[in-house]
């Protein structure tokens, strides 16, 4: 045993001083102090200052967040913004039209008349990025508990940001690090005028949709292309016909050489959630208990939305977005339990905690703070245990029931009558209604309720549920399918007429009708069932674990002084490097870095809803006409490299060693997708599309060669 101990140990401590060659999301104001050096190491032509400055432009100035959820980058003088695909694709969406489907047909606005404006999107630019950890952190003490902590670092942080030197039209806003051991000020810079201008269709911009999503190779067309636009000052502005396009204080100049196996490659963007730090107990459930359990429940909501798309049309439309989603985390979920289980990832961390508990031991300062910290984890995590797995049942079931969130929709307003805000409130009722009864079947909705609520009623048969749920059930015989058939038919929210119509002309006796609504009953039980028996004790057990965490957190710093880390992701910007590198997935094969347009054609089925490829993209490729954007008589059309990228990354720029503008950032490679709790460097990759295969589908398919001329496009070979 102990012999097992101390190999894996020497294979941890080999693993991980190889590994974190191309590991980390950076802070791009602290990569002249930490990667610098590194980074020219691996080939970086640029200084630290040309990536984040605050004297002078920047690279960090042509990036944007891209409505909160994604990156973009500006890429012309006239604020051309270039993000993927599936990150514009609300917008391409709301725009649709059966006479003007953009969703298929692709669009292109031919001058900026045409660009067509995007009501509640925004960028966001960061100005600069400060440490404001001292101040945040001041008057909070060991002995507070988690609220009082938390209430103290609030007030500091308003007090904080309502002292900050900025400009007017600029805002600030302030998040923790490291699990809280530090925190940084955001100065931002947000457009809230964002235009569409342009799109591929479906069949390149989503080319292999779900079969093909998080795999490499890979064959995706993922952009689009919007602008921002200012007021004439060319400040931010609210939309207004007369406003100009946005006049940046940098744009990224593209570089049409690309890469080739072994070159340094970054990707700056705002990267969402990564869990890299976690005790092996936290690693463990994961693969044991939440993801599985998360899947299984997704298993059966696929199942039964994509059995109605299929056949149905109109189905197809309006659960398009909604099936997208559920099955891109569910896939993901997949390739992490895979990764997880083959790199080892539990037993790399117990035997890194091994490492930790033997130097903390050694050094009687370090064991009095932290003799006993991963014990106390490794029981906090247990006690979590049951309590996160019917937190995820709750939020997994409840989630993809429309008719839960329909009648929660109606609690809100319920609640708010004789209020000072009933009428707004039940504005926004009626608004999101409308939202959800546009993606809406009944039927479809019904199956759902019958399978999920079967998974959930399995899953959690150790717990006492609602009598109002056990009666449903034993009213309609112990069968599902029944008991789904029931309640519908009693319930008047699956009828839009009945509900939102209803609400319309009549509110108050709509709202009264509610309160003895069978489907509305039954979902305020299951709430209360889960607040009174879960959330109080799930909050104490999550705090406990924040706060170890934390705790550990620090105290890996400490412990490890010769490791340089970086804070887990958090949706702020961050830098990430390292070099385009082939990988092998298995035995005997082996993955290169680039695809081409062959490989398209090689995944081509006529007629396809994943892998039809437009007639106009065969002719280019049968005449080989593509123009400037070839190379050696071949269409690169997506590459990989060693970038540690998460959700959030999408959209963000792929650059070079000399900071141009190489390829658009979309995906992972499915052996690696485990990256965000454990990266490992032979196998993680990311997945970017080439943007030469951009600018030729932009020119070349699409006509729109006017938007390639506003570029910056350079060349180091001719
Ligand atoms: N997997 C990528 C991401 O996490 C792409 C998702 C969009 N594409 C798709 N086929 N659903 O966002
Ligand atoms: N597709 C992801 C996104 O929307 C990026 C891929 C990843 O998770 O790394 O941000």
């Amino acid at each position: 045993m102990k012999l097992l101990k101390y190999v894996l140990v020497i294979c941890f401590v080999f693993i991980s001083a190889v590994g974190r060659a191309d590991e980390g999301m950076w802070l791009p104001q602290l990569l002249a102090k930490l990667n610098e050096s590194h980074m020219k190491s691996l080939g970086m032509k640029i200084s630290a200052s040309d990536i984040y400055s605050v004297n002078k432009g920047s690279l960090k100035d042509a990036i944007v967040s891209f409505g909160g959820f994604c990156t973009g980058e500006v890429i012309s003088d006239k604020g051309l913004v270039l993000t993927n695909h599936h990150c514009g694709f609300g917008s391409i969406q709301d725009h649709s039209t059966l006479d003007h489907n953009y969703i298929r047909d692709g669009f292109w606005a031919k001058n900026h008349g045409e660009e067509i404006p995007n009501p509640g999107l925004f960028v966001t630019f960061i100005v600069r990025i400060e440490d404001v950890s001292n101040k945040v952190l001041a008057g909070v003490k060991d002995e507070m508990s988690e609220n009082e902590r938390q209430s103290q670092i609030d007030k500091n942080i308003a007090a904080i940001r309502k002292g900050v030197k900025k400009e007017d039209y600029q805002d600030s806003f302030i998040r923790g690090f490291f699990e809280g051991n530090q925190y940084f000020m955001f100065v931002t810079e947000t457009y809230r005028d964002v235009r569409l201008v342009g799109a591929p269709p479906s069949a390149i911009g989503n080319f292999g949709k779900d079969t093909d999503n998080w795999i490499w190779p890979r064959h995706t067309g993922d952009f689009s292309m919007f602008r921002i636009y200012a007021g004439k000052d060319n400040k931010p502005a609210a939309y207004s016909p007369d406003n100009v396009p946005y006049v940046p204080k940098r744009s990224l100049a593209i570089s049409m050489d690309g890469v080739k196996e072994g070159d340094f490659t970054m990707v700056f963007g705002f990267p969402g959630r990564t869990m890299e730090y976690l005790h092996s107990a936290a690693v463990d459930q994961t693969v044991r208990v939440n993801d599985p359990t998360k899947i299984a429940i997704r298993d059966k909501a696929l199942a039964v939305i994509d059995g109605y798309m299929r056949k149905d049309e109109q189905i197809k439309i309006q659960y398009a977005s909604k099936y997208a989603g559920i099955s891109n985390a569910w896939k993901k979920w997949q390739g992490e339990v895979l990764g997880l289980t083959k790199t080892n990832a539990v037993a790399k961390k117990q035997a890194y905690e091994a490492e930790f508990q033997k130097r903390v031991n050694a050094n009687g300062a370090l064991k009095s703070k932290y003799g006993d910290l991963l014990q106390q984890l490794e029981l906090a995590y247990k006690e979590l245990e049951p309590l996160g797995l019917q937190r995820d049942y709750f939020n997994e079931v409840f989630s993809k029931i429309e008719l839960f969130s329909i009648s929660s929709q109606l609690n809100q307003a319920m609640n708010a009558q004789g209020k000072d805000n009933y009428e707004t409130i039940l504005k926004r009722t009626q608004d999101r209604l409308k939202g959800i009864y546009e993606e809406y079947n009944a039927e479809v909705d019904r199956k759902l309720f019958a399978a999920l609520m079967e998974v959930f009623y399995q899953g959690l048969q150790d717990y006492k549920l609602p009598d109002s749920f056990t009666k449903l059930l034993k009213d309609a015989g112990g069968d599902f399918n029944k008991m789904a058939e029931n309640i519908y038919a009693a319930t008047t929210m699956d009828e839009e007429q009945k509900t939102l119509g209803a609400l319309e002309t009549d509110a108050k006796t709509r709202l009264e009708q509610h309160k003895t609504d069978v489907a509305a009953n039954l979902f305020s039980d299951l709430l209360t069932y889960f607040s009174t028996t879960v959330s109080g004790q799930l909050n104490e057990a999550q705090d406990k674990i924040n706060r170890l965490q934390r705790d550990y957190m620090r105290a890996q710093m400490e412990v490890f002084r010769e490791k340089t880390f970086y804070p887990d992701a958090n949706s702020t910007m961050r830098v990430t490097y390292g070099k385009a590198m082939s990988y092998e997935p298995r035995d005997a094969v082996k993955y290169e870095i680039y695809t081409y347009l062959d490989g398209v054609m090689e995944k081509y089925k006529p007629g396809d809803y994943e892998f039809d490829v437009p007639e106009k993209l065969r002719e280019l490729y049968a005449k080989k006409d593509y123009g400037k954007y070839g190379a050696n008589g071949k269409m690169p059309v997506c590459f990989i490299a060693r970038n540690h990228t998460t959700g959030g990354n999408s959209g963000s720029p792929a650059l070079d060693a000399y900071g141009n503008l190489i390829g658009l950032n979309f995906d992972r490679a499915w052996e690696g997708t485990m990256s965000d709790i454990n990266y490992d460097p032979s196998i993680c990759r990311n997945i970017m599309v080439d943007i030469r295969y951009i600018l030729f589908i932009v020119d070349k398919y699409a006509g729109a060669g006017h938007l390639v001329k506003e570029m910056k496009l350079i060349s180091k070979k001719k």
